[in-house]
């Protein structure tokens, strides 16, 4: 059996080697395909492979066409939404992830940004601090619920909505939980966005839902950028000077954020949520073993394609 690592943007070396270890322990053999620039090398890279562990990498129709040996992908982090489950499904192929793996390290960078951006991305001026701060969590997830333990520990006040998520289970963990997203953004100075990119999601953070944050808000995006109304923000933005927006997954407008909203917008240059030592360890680990039940006992824990 052979197992395909195929990661545009490259686990850890640590990662790689604990990922090797498992494969190789159940008797598969590992081939890696790291930094690929085209998808021609995914295509040819995917010809032979039984199963492939990925991270935002796109698993379309032509990728599933041309890996005729497939049985599984594993998405080694929380959203499958740059993988095609219908043709997943229709190719009899597997969809997993690893929810939970990599949440830790999303949620300490969504408060790194907050720190980032309230003292004026360290330019040396005088900021404000996140104690006291009201911080709306969206959606009560793995990532939303780690947010909620280090922002307590901040001293900011916390409050939740999650569509999904029952309000006792939120308030178990010293949340406030509100029943609408509309009520969240309209108590909370700032915002941390945890919501999946789906079909509903795509676009809802608009002009209607942030016109009435409190003063001095902050949009903080550490999920995905597809859920924003980019055109609407900007809008909100050019009229409330006092509102600013920090991501890490860059905007198709970013260079227009950038020149129109200087000092109250940032972008990492490339998504680094997940981007720790520990993250890529935990998910590149779990995606491994995940194959490895899955190929020998037929295990279909965590399957999303069901
Ligand atoms: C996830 O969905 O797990 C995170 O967005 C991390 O994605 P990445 O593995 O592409 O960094």
């Amino acid at each position: 059996m052979k197992v395909l690592v195929a990661t545009e943007k490259p686990f850890a070396k640590v990662a790689v080697d604990g990922i090797r270890k498992e494969i190789e322990a159940a008797g598969f053999e590992l081939a890696l395909l790291e930094k690929y620039t085209d998808k021609a090398q995914l295509l040819d890279a995917v010809k032979d492979a039984n199963a492939i562990i990925i991270r935002s990498d796109i698993i379309d129709a032509e990728v599933l066409d041309a890996a005729k040996e497939l049985k599984i992908v594993v998405r080694a982090g929380a959203g499958y939404d740059n993988v095609d489950l219908a043709a997943a499904t229709a190719h009899n192929v597997c969809v997993m992830n690893t929810p939970g793996q990599n949440a830790n390290a999303v949620a300490e960078l969504a408060l790194g940004m907050m720190v980032y951006a309230v003292r004026n991305f360290y330019n040396g001026t005088s900021g404000t601090e996140l104690m006291g701060k009201k911080l709306g969590i969206h959606a009560y997830g793995n990532v939303g619920r780690n947010v909620a333990r280090i922002a307590k520990g901040f001293g900011m006040e916390v409050y939740a909505f999650d569509a999904f998520c029952p309000k006792e289970v939120i308030e178990k963990d010293g949340v406030k939980a509100l029943d609408s997203a509309e009520e969240l953004y309209k108590t909370c100075q700032v915002v941390s966005l945890h919501i999946p990119a789906t079909a509903e999601t795509k676009n809802s953070i608009n002009y209607a839902l942030l016109k009435d944050m409190p003063k001095g808000a902050m949009l903080v995006n550490t999920a995905r950028k597809e859920v924003i109304n980019e055109a609407e923000l900007i809008k909100l933005m050019e009229d409330r000077a006092d509102f600013k927006y920090i991501t890490d997954i860059m905007p198709a407008a970013n260079a227009e954020f950038a020149e129109k909203f200087a000092g109250r917008y940032f972008s990492t240059p490339k998504k680094m949520g997940a981007q720790t030592a520990e993250a890529n360890i935990n998910a590149g680990i779990a995606a491994a073993q995940q194959i490895v039940g899955f190929l020998k006992d037929g295990c279909e824990k965590f399957r999303v394609n069901k």
